[in-house]
């Protein structure tokens, strides 16, 4: 067997209990395991060629676990993210998932955006920083889903009836420099789906119901889980999903809509701990199993 070695890449300087899991799945799956912090990272234009570094010692690795982008402060900090990401991806160290990937599921308009483009359904949805638009079709829609445009476990999602206080709210986001973001309430059972998708399918799937009274159903938010096997169509629905978003693995959300399903989300730096304990599939080792193909091709 070769032994790859692989890097755990994450914006917190100590790991975090998923990159330990995946640090333990590399080793147990007998290949080199390296935590990579992004503050330790540098890329360096030399002369003729590019260098890469983890703190003073050679960034040597022949395969990156990216986990996310992280929570850049700062546009500057965010820019620099991106191109040190996108230094290494030049060295032909493979990353997943890829920094195309991960902008395209962070931002969760743009995920929607290109699923719509490539035929999958979704919720309709309004970007905006027009305020008259964004109460005009919160009176239209009757009801819609404010949503932070980068937000994840249902955090800061506010279902609005009535217009007038969606107002305030939209006035607010503007205030504060944010963008309206909104979708129309989709009518669905008291759960939904996550799939976790690795490659070309779905390694683990679950049910989330939500608290009773709650329409969120992050397991965050009080949602229970239940695990559950997805049909074909289903589990086509989801691979697709993360291939149209350029992501190696993904957490998609889908909800069963009255007239079929909708994705809402992919998730590109998704969580396993609630999944691995609701199925007992050992998904970090999935992952990891995933990347060491990628990276011998
Ligand atoms: N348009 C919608 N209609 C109905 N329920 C929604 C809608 N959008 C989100 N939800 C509910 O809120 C949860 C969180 O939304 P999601 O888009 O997945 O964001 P997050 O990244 O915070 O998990 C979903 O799992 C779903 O239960
Ligand atoms: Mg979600």
């Amino acid at each position: 067997m070769i032994e790859v070695k692989i890097g755990v890449i994450h914006e917190s300087n100590l790991p975090t209990p998923s990159s330990r899991l995946l640090i333990e799945a590399i080793r147990k799956l007998g290949h080199e395991s390296y935590y990579m912090p992004f503050s330790y990272i540098s890329v360096r234009i030399d002369k003729r060629h590019l260098v890469l570094k983890i703190g003073s010692k050679p960034f040597d690795i022949d395969a990156g676990l990216l986990r996310s982008i992280g929570f850049a402060p700062s546009f500057e900090q965010f820019m620099g993210r991106l191109a040190l990401f996108m230094g290494i991806e030049e060295e032909g160290i493979y990353l997943m998932n890829s920094i195309r990937g991960l902008l395209n599921a962070r931002n969760k308009f743009m995920t929607l955006l290109k699923l719509f483009k490539a035929g999958i359904p979704v919720p309709k949805a309004l970007l905006t920083e027009n305020l008259a638009e964004a109460y005009r079709l919160t009176k239209q829609w009757d009801r819609v889903v404010v949503k932070p445009l980068i937000g994840s476990r249902g955090y800061g999602q506010v279902l609005v009836d009535n217009a007038d206080l969606g107002y305030r709210i939209f006035r607010t986001c503007l205030q504060f420099k944010q963008f309206i973001f909104l979708e129309e309430y989709l009518n669905k059972p008291s759960r939904d789906i996550r799939l976790f998708v690795i490659g070309e399918r779905v390694s683990a799937a679950m049910y989330r119901y939500a608290p009773p009274d709650a329409w969120k159903t992050n397991i965050a938010q009080g949602g229970k889980a239940e695990p559950m096997k997805p049909s074909p169509e289903l589990e086509e629905l989801a691979v697709k999903t993360a291939e149209i978003l350029e992501l190696d693995y993904a957490g998609v959300d889908v909800l069963e809509g009255s007239d079929g399903y909708y994705v809402l989300e992919a998730n590109g730096s998704p969580g396993f701990e609630g999944l691995m304990r609701v199925t007992g599939i050992n998904i970090p080792c999935e992952i990891v199993s995933y990347l060491v193909e990628k990276a011998k091709r």
